[in-house]
């Protein structure tokens, strides 16, 4: 059985006051009804406080992206060391923003998960297709070739990873993949990460991501590869993310 995980993708947005107000809410909320690991990836900025904040709860704080390099001279980059002598728990690897606003190919996508995971951390390996994809019935396609880069690098650890699919044409626009199809993507995923290896495959956690809002999360997360949720505008309304946690 794996426990259900909430991650709220914060992304540029919040202040050092939001920081504590949204935690502090959702550090309140938690109680016997939360029965999911829950987790926020905050601005690199903020996570400092953001874990000040949450250090008695059991919420974990994580950062959006990390560089692939370990240190040296590469000005405005954050190494996955940094993160962890921080207190990050998770950190974000391949979101679509990145890859298509920032050019990260899967190859630099690879080198940041194991950077990740050189550094204890947990990397949560984000895939989707983009709107043209799917319409062209290319969504297998593309799932497969951003997984496949992940099981081409045998130093990759499958068990310290978490993956997140977040199809690009659902992200912020109002539109979910329906609860089946993301379960077929899920399943699909799965089935890859199970050719590999089978332990792997089962305890893997899968999140879906796209416009998930506390009235469609329940369908979704009942389906049997969906293990929870990657949540962004959401994810800035403490009301709207504690019930998307009730509900996984
Ligand atoms: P929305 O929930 O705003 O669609 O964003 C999803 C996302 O990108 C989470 O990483």
């Amino acid at each position: 059985m794996r426990q259900p995980l909430v991650i709220g993708n914060w992304k540029m947005n919040g202040s050092l006051s939001l920081t504590s107000e949204l935690l502090s809410k959702i550090d309140k909320a938690i109680d016997d009804k939360i029965a999911c690991d829950i987790g926020v990836c905050v601005p690199f900025v903020y996570i400092d406080r953001a874990n000040e904040l949450v250090k008695k709860s059991a919420i974990k704080v994580g950062a959006q992206t990390v560089s692939e390099y370990s240190s040296g001279a590469y000005t405005g980059e954050i190494s996955a060391q940094m993160l962890a002598e921080l207190g990050c728990h998770w950190v974000l690897v391949g979101h679509s923003e990145r890859r298509t606003l920032f050019n990260e190919s899967n190859a630099v996508l690879i080198d940041k998960v194991l950077a990740a995971q050189g550094a204890d951390l947990l990397p949560v390996y984000c895939v989707g297709e983009t709107e043209a994809d799917y319409k062209s019935g290319l969504t297998v396609d593309v799932i497969k070739d951003q997984i496949g880069a992940l099981l081409s690098d045998p130093s990759i650890d499958l068990n310290r990873l978490v993956i997140a699919y977040e199809p690009v044409w659902a992200i912020g626009t109002g539109l979910t993949a329906s609860p089946e199809e993301a379960q077929k993507v899920h399943a699909f995923i799965r089935s890859l990460i199970r050719e590999k290896n089978a332990e792997s495959a089962k305890q893997l956690k899968i999140l879906y991501g796209g416009s998930v809002k506390p009235d469609n999360a329940s369908l979704l997360f009942k389906q049997q590869d969906i293990d929870g949720g990657l949540i962004g505008g959401a994810s800035l309304d403490a009301d709207a993310f504690i019930s998307i946690c009730q509900k996984a």
